[in-house]
């Protein structure tokens, strides 16, 4: 669904990601780790469209999506949650949800259903963006951008300095939209939730994938736990 092929990325002249593949079939939960720097939103970056990927192409769907804008990108059916959540602080959580929304789209994620999904995002609607505790934030840009009903979702660090209850809240809905089938390309640095969620993963190192395997593939390497995940 999403492939990745030898991507290079830079800001100006410094050269951030180096031959980056990566393959993320439909249905599923990649997750992509590695420490602070590792170059994992410069990696969801270029996968929007932020980033042009030079060389190297992105595939989604069978289209070459590599240097399409951002718009473009989440269209084509990929929802993004951005590591700064990207709440509008001016408007309220309706119109934050709104906002996004697509005229006469008809699929499955309307204001009702991201309001089922989050209770408090309903209890909340009045409220402006500004106002919101971080983890109603991180519900708020979730919601948001499921309402342009994706294909695949990719966040970047969701549970960042969440408080633990928060973290398994928002976990569980991950849950939940895996279960339903949704693809889902999760950035965490948090190695439990992503151990839990994720079918395989992705471990960066200096802009270089340096491990993929799956969950049990992982938690059975020390090497790469200790070396690049600090764990
Ligand atoms: N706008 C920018 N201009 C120049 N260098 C940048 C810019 N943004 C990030 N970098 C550098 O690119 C590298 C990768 O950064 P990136 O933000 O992708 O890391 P990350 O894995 O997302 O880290 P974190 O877990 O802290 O969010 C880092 O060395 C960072 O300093
Ligand atoms: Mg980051």
């Amino acid at each position: 669904m999403l492939s990745l092929s030898s991507v290079h990325a830079y800001y100006g002249d410094s050269h951030i990601l180096h031959d980056v593949s990566l393959e993320l079939a439909r249905g599923e939960v990649v997750c992509l780790l590695g420490r602070n720097g590792a170059g994992k939103t410069t990696t969801a970056l270029a996968i929007m469209g932020y980033l042009a990927p030079r060389p190297g192409s992105i595939r989604f769907e069978g289209r070459d999506i590599g240097g399409w804008a951002p718009h473009r990108v989440s269209r084509a059916g990929i929802g993004f949650v951005p590591q700064e959540r990207g709440v509008f602080p001016s408007l309220t959580v309706r119109e934050n949800l709104t906002v996004a929304a697509r005229a006469g789209d008809t699929g499955r994620w309307t204001l009702g259903a991201v309001y089922e999904l989050f209770p408090r995002l309903r209890e909340r609607e009045g409220n402006l963006g500004f106002q919101l505790s971080g983890g109603e934030q991180q519900m708020l840009s979730i919601a948001r951008a499921l309402m342009l009903n994706p294909r695949l979702l990719l966040l970047d660090e969701p549970s960042e300095g969440l408080a633990p209850m928060i973290v398994r809240e928002i976990m569980d809905v991950l849950r939940t939209l895996k279960a339903e089938g949704l693809a889902v390309l999760l950035i965490e640095q948090n190695l439990r939730a992503a151990l839990d969620l994720g079918d395989r993963h992705y471990v960066l190192s200096k802009g270089a994938v340096c491990f993929t395997g799956t969950s049990a593939d992982l938690e059975g390497n020390e090497q790469v736990l200790r070396d690049y995940l600090s764990v």
